[in-house]
């Protein structure tokens, strides 16, 4: 299904948004849409939006501290025209785009297995639209087990690790990765030089295949 700015779906998540409003009326507090261009080869896939970052930006991993080493390493690889996304400015993705596996900021960052599931048809519309040959990373094990859901396909076949590559459906290929989170980040459980192996990797992997016809 096409992503819908006005989805209510999940009652706790519509109550906690309407909730937030109240608390913060400049915040934006819809449901966030994807960033980027629908024709990039290069998916990402976070967990949702954070209370003060992409909630109250609307963009994903914007004014989150998750979206500093993000925005950084993307820059870094050639897939944004700036080290950080601040609100509304003029920052571009090249060949990228950035979703999240739920598109309305959960609770205590925590989204419900009936949340995801719900949110899970957004994600296989962004999915099924690929262009041939893209490569999607996940972000953490739920934005991984969240694309295999979108393409029906078994998370026993496909383990999460850090820096696994699978062979999906259609040509597409997945990279996991921790996700970039202040608690991961801070306890050294993703470092940038790991973050950075894993934008190598994509990057290699994205020459091969453009090197293939
Ligand atoms: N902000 C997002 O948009 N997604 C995340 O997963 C974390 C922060």
């Amino acid at each position: 299904m096409k992503f819908d700015q006005n989805c209510k779906k999940c009652h706790r998540l519509n109550q906690f948004l309407i909730q937030t409003k109240k608390n913060y009326p400049d915040y934006y507090c819809k449901p966030v849409p994807s960033f980027g261009d629908q024709s990039a080869h290069l998916l990402i896939v976070g967990l949702a939006p954070g209370m003060h970052g992409a909630n109250k930006t609307g963009r994903p991993f914007t004014g989150d501290y998750a979206g500093l080493l993000l925005y950084e390493t993307l820059y870094e690889f050639g897939f944004s025209s700036a080290a950080a996304s601040l609100n509304n400015d003029q920052l571009e993705l090249y060949d990228c785009r950035i979703t999240n596996a739920v598109k309305c900021l959960p609770p205590q960052n925590k989204p419900l297995p009936l949340e995801i599931k719900n949110c899970n048809s957004f994600l296989n519309c962004e999915i099924i639209n690929l262009p041939k040959k893209s490569i999607i990373l996940a972000l953490g094990t739920i934005a991984h087990i969240a694309v295999l859901n979108a393409l029906g396909l078994k998370k026993t076949n496909y383990g999460f690790a850090h820096g696994s590559r699978h062979e999906l459906i259609n040509g597409l290929i997945l990279y996991d990765s921790y996700h970039c989170s202040r608690y991961n980040t801070q306890t050294k459980r993703l470092t940038k030089s790991m973050f950075q192996n894993i934008f190598k990797l994509i990057l290699q992997e994205r020459g091969e295949r453009n090197a293939i016809y």
